[in-house]
């Protein structure tokens, strides 16, 4: 199978006989995160026969990343683009030969030949940004138990303030990570560190029909977190029993603060005997805590696929994806060395 493109003037024509380009720009948030954003795209696209061009057209304009897709998939793509989380607009090139005096859509894209091929841009999709703002944690529905025990409807639940109850995941982030997971062939997917769901509420939209279990030890979430997950353990993620249920991907967000990094690290040994054997984690840590969990991971033998750090709007955070099984690590290899090669 091929996972990415080298285009040249002799190879390009076949390539474009039998796929579109499809140019993915990145949100302004997220711009920096490019190699995190092409390895999404890359799980996204897989189903459509997705394949990164690693010397893609239109490759100096910033924050642009191209992938060939099959032709047969073009109907069905708004529908899956509509759920990724760190590009939101995308354009088809046409390289017919009337296309090339037409205008290009994409601001500052100045050069419109490649590979010898003349082409224009045009629009394909743009995201909604009123459902993107429906899915963020200040407007999302959220239910929590008040003090004296009655369930409380709340929206912009961002936690109590304190080091380890922080919870506003900004949307392009859980979809980022949930795409990591590769939700369409993933069947069970679990946040322990839960909060206030936005993991779990970006897995419901990119694939509803995925089973979702979450943890969190806050009590006050219970009623919130049962209503977005299949099955909820309101504890600490140390103590979860699953009862025969078995993991293909473990998501979450962990809590920042230093202090709880052990825990963290305990939790995912914990954890780590209901994972599948072929399953991933995905996880968001603070970047002083990431050094202690990737040597946690390494010592459970998984197989570091990306880790990349982003900057949440000053906050240094690092997002990493971890194999259980070496020979899905193994077979990425390439992929993840092209993919690497970018800025
Ligand atoms: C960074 S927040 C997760 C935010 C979440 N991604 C969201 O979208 O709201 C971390 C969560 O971990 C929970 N937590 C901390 N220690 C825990 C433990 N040992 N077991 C389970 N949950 C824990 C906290 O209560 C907090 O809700």
């Amino acid at each position: 199978m091929e996972y990415c493109a080298s285009v040249t003037g002799d190879n390009i024509e076949q390539y474009l006989n039998r796929y579109e380009v499809l140019v993915c720009s990145l949100r302004p948030s997220r711009i920096k995160a490019k190699q995190l954003a092409v390895v999404e795209l890359f799980f996204v696209l897989a189903r459509f026969g997705g394949i990164f061009i690693v010397n893609g057209p239109l490759g100096d304009a910033k924050g642009l990343v191209a992938f060939f897709v099959d032709r047969k998939a073009r109907a069905s793509l708004p529908d899956i683009l509509k759920t990724v989380g760190y590009c939101d607009k995308y354009y088809l090139l046409d390289f017919s030969p009337q296309s090339a005096s037409t205008l290009s859509d994409i601001a500052g894209a100045n050069k419109q030949v490649w590979k010898g091929m003349p082409f224009s841009a045009r629009l394909f999709y743009e995201q909604d940004r009123e459902v993107y703002e429906s899915h963020s944690s200040h407007r999302r529905e959220f239910h929590i138990y008040t003090d004296d025990g009655l369930v409380k409807k709340v929206k912009g639940y961002r936690g109590d303030g304190t080091d380890t109850g922080k919870r506003a995941l900004p949307v392009e982030d859980a979809r980022l990570m949930v795409n990591l997971a590769d939700p369409h062939q993933a069947k069970v997917l679990m946040d322990p560190f839960a909060g206030s769901g936005g993991i779990l509420h970006a897995a419901r939209y990119i694939n509803p029909s995925l089973v979702l279990i979450s943890s969190d030890c806050d009590p006050i979430l219970e009623p919130g977190l049962q209503a977005y997950a299949d099955r909820h353990y309101p504890m600490d993620a140390r103590a979860v029993e699953l009862d025969g249920a078995e993991i293909d991907a473990l998501v979450t967000e962990v809590p920042f603060s230093a202090n709880a990094t052990n825990e963290v690290a305990q939790a995912f040994i914990h954890l780590s005997r209901f994972l599948k054997k072929n399953a991933r984690v995905i996880f968001m840590c603070a970047g002083h805590q990431y050094n202690r969990l990737k040597q946690c991971l390494e010592t459970m033998a998984f197989h570091c696929f990306i880790a990349k750090p982003v900057n949440r709007k000053g906050t240094d955070v690092v997002v990493s994806v971890w194999y259980r099984c070496g020979e899905q690590a193994k077979r990425l290899r390439d992929f993840r060395l092209q993919a690497g090669k970018i800025y």
